[in-house]
């Protein structure tokens, strides 16, 4: 089967399109024949050799945390699918094959996986499945949004972010979405009450009871918008992130959170609800073959758009 994989860590000129065996499922484990992936930052964070605890540094190594696909097969232990069952999920960052997600097929624990929403394409859903899942874990879980609750949304026109805007808008939240202007207008689309710059100083925003970030830089300056009960977590991690976290701890339960999503069978089933109801949509700003992974990697870097790359896997 085809995988994208890389034999170095660098830039994304080290991906590159192999040849390796099909994966065997084991016990408990299910085979995906794999139809779209998608980019997320810590791919890119891999492939550049940032995650080396993660991924260990034996080569080559695989790409791609998320999948949307059709089940192959399933082992003894795996209850709940069958051969063609439309499924979503994630391969573990630390799994034992070296293909990641960006291949034409994989094998996961069914823990990792639940029926993909019906009513939308495989390509919507690979979009959907880490960017969704964070900004839910986030939401729901981290900052406990309830409704008529204020939220601040920071890059909001990104993957997480444009999950994160919808979510909160179905929770019953006031969304305030930070991004570039020229996506005001589809963020009001999804669900954004108000869609402000980047630069939009405190006394423009206002104070939130929830703050969403996921961009990571400037954590301190948007902890000062919270509310005196207000939450905030980050997704978009880094060295500044994380001491920012450590020293927020003494504002109590106005510390800055963060997480490392690492969805389950249980999670994607909430968020394939949401996309049942109409509440959340996939947001795909482009579509590249397998073939063109490095060229997918290339423009999230870049960034500037709205919404998600999707890997067609199967094209
Ligand atoms: N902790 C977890 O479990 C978890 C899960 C998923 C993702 N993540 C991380 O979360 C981050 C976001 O992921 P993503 O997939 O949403 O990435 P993304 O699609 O690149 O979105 C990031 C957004 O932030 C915007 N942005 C950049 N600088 C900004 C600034 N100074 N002010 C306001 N907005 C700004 C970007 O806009 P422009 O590109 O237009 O500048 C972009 O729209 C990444 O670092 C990713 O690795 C963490």
């Amino acid at each position: 089967m085809r995988a994208a994989q890389i034999d170095r860590f660098g830039e994304p000129d080290v991906l590159k399109i192999n040849e390796v065996d099909r994966p065997d499922p084991g016990e408990g484990e299910v085979l995906v024949l794999v139809e779209s992936s998608s980019v997320n930052g810590h791919d890119v964070i891999v492939r550049s050799g940032g995650l080396k605890m993660v991924s260990g540094r034996k080569f080559p190594l695989g790409t791609g945390l998320d999948f949307a696909g059709v089940v192959v097969a399933t082992c003894p232990g795996v209850d709940g699918y069958r051969a063609g069952d439309r499924v979503w999920g994630t391969v573990h960052p630390r799994g034992r094959h070296v293909t990641g997600a960006a291949a034409e097929y994989v094998t996961v624990p069914a823990g990792r996986i639940a029926l993909a929403p019906a009513g939308i394409s495989l390509s919507d859903a690979a979009s959907l499945v880490v960017a969704g899942t964070t900004a839910l874990i986030a939401l729901r879980d981290s900052t406990r949004l309830t409704s008529g609750e204020r939220v601040l949304v920071r890059g909001a026109a990104g993957g997480v972010g444009t999950a994160a805007v919808q979510l909160a808008h179905a929770m019953g939240g006031h969304v305030t979405a930070l991004a570039r202007d020229r996506y005001a207008p589809a963020l009001a689309g999804l669900g954004a009450d108000r869609v402000l710059g980047y630069d939009a100083g405190a006394e423009q925003t206002g104070s939130f009871d929830v703050i969403v970030d996921t961009v990571g830089s400037d954590l301190e300056c948007h902890r000062r918008r919270l509310t005196r009960n207000g939450r905030m977590v980050t997704v978009g991690l880094s060295a500044f992130a994380l001491a920012a976290i450590g020293l927020s701890t003494v504002h109590g339960s106005r510390r800055i959170r963060t997480f490392s999503a690492n969805p389950d069978s249980a999670l994607l089933e909430d968020l394939a609800g949401y996309v049942a109801s109409g509440a959340l949509r996939a947001v795909v700003n482009s579509v590249f073959p397998l073939a063109e992974i490095a060229a997918a990697h290339q423009a999230f870097s870049r960034g500037g758009i709205l919404g998600k790359h999707v890997i067609a896997v199967a094209a």
